[in-house]
């Protein structure tokens, strides 16, 4: 894509990443992620945001479209994250009178990210910079994603720039604006970005929701995926109902298996929820990503966990997708349990123990030998639907 002007004087001068298989070296990129870099342009101008390094020279690029890079007098660096501040030392070099300007917290990552101390200085939350017909405010936002981040407001445009805030997977396929945009695909891929990349800092997250809507705003422009300026509100409603872990009535069972009786299990489950009239989706743990497993289990108000007991313990994908729920710290839930066993069975008790730091609501518990028996379905179906009754409003 080549640079966009968003609203006068401010352009969308960012990137698309087709390429990077795994972001944060663990999630995948179907779609591709997009960097999203924007040019503030009064008698100075600013660059807001950044991109990873291997995209500085499109990123400069964009930008000469627009104005001659070396002229730029300050790069604002909403977010030390190297998807964001990779291509610093590039635009260092080729804009050496450029300020960089951050927060307090964000001077010491600076130095140990990429050794670089002079022109920094650090801007006060809530300070102004005006830039001569444009004029930026600073505002910090810890810990949405790193605790030296902050989002930057542009006064007369009314603009948000959000930095990870309200942002989400999925490369700009020709499209830059939400109006533009198929929301469904957009929005399926801000679930899984919030589950992945955010969703262990919900309550920061809950707290810029309420900082930031002292701003008028009427454009949000995060540094992954559409730009609002239809409906920001839209976005901002979806990232607060994930943040409060809300989820949909809705049930997620999720299981794993060896020889296919938990499965036959989770398939009695599933039978049991849509009995009670609430959808349902079934995850194989072994099978699904645990990038996708962890947005079915956000999006869901209800979840159900089933393992075969596996050397005394959980079935280890069933384990796995769990330790990664439990490192998200996933809350609000209505749960039920569900497992196999030859012998002395263990999984059950084991997922019990896990998830109770969660405080979770654990409506039944339901456990069988070897091969499930029509009894042993009936149990499975009735935890199904027991599920199903708690998660319907
Ligand atoms: C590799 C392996 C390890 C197992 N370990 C245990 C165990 O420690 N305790 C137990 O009670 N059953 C154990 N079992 C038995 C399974 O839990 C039992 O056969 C269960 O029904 C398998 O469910 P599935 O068909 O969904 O894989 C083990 C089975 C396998 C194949
Ligand atoms: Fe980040
Ligand atoms: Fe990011």
């Amino acid at each position: 894509m080549s640079p966009s002007a968003i609203r006068p004087g401010i352009f969308w001068v960012g990137v698309n990443d087709r390429v990077t298989d795994l972001f944060e070296g663990q999630w995948p990129l179907p779609h591709g992620v997009s960097y999203n870099a924007y040019l503030v342009v009064g008698e100075r101008v600013a660059l807001v945001d950044g991109v990873k390094a291997p995209f500085g020279e499109e990123l400069l690029r964009h930008i000469a479209e627009v104005v001659p890079p070396e002229g730029i007098a300050y790069l604002i660096v909403n977010h030390l994250e190297p998807d964001h501040s990779g291509a610093l030392p590039l635009l260092r070099r080729v804009a050496p009178g450029a300020e960089i300007l951050a927060t307090k917290a964000a001077l010491p990552l600076l130095d140990a990210l990429y050794g670089i101390r002079d022109r920094v200085r650090a801007v006060s939350d809530g300070e102004t910079l005006d830039l001569g017909g444009k004029c930026l405010s600073f505002h910090a936002i810890p810990f949405v994603h790193w605790p030296e981040t902050m989002a930057t407001y542009e006064e007369t445009q009314r603009i948000l720039f959000s930095c990870d805030a309200f942002g989400g997977f999925g490369a700009l396929d020709g499209v830059l604006f939400d109006d533009e945009a198929d929301l469904t695909h957009y929005e399926g891929e801000a679930i899984r970005y919030y589950a992945n990349i955010v969703g262990a800092v919900s309550k920061p997250v809950l707290r810029a929701i309420d900082k930031l809507g002292d701003l008028p705003i009427e454009v949000i422009a995060p540094s992954h995926g559409v730009v609002w300026r239809r409906d920001p509100g839209r976005v901002v409603d979806l990232y607060g109902r994930l943040a409060r872990m809300e989820g949909e009535p809705a049930v997620t069972v999720l299981y794993g298996s060896m020889y296919d009786h938990t499965r036959e299990m989770a398939d009695a489950v599933a039978r049991g929820v849509t009995g009670a009239g609430v959808s349902v989706r079934v995850v194989d743990a072994a099978r699904v990503h645990p990038s996708t497993v962890l947005a079915e289990v956000w999006r869901r108000k209800g979840l159900v966990l089933g393992s075969p007991t596996y050397d005394t313990g959980i079935f280890p994908p069933v384990d796995q997708v769990l330790r990664l729920i439990l490192a998200k710290r996933v809350l609000n839930r209505v749960v039920g349990l569900f497992g196999s066993l030859g012998w002395q069975g263990g999984a059950v008790r084991k997922m019990a123990d896990e998830v109770a730091p969660l405080g979770w609501d654990l409506v039944d518990k339901v456990e069988f030998k070897g091969a499930p028996r029509r009894d042993d379905l009936a149990r499975g179906e009735e935890l199904g639907r027991a599920v199903a009754e708690r998660v319907r409003r």
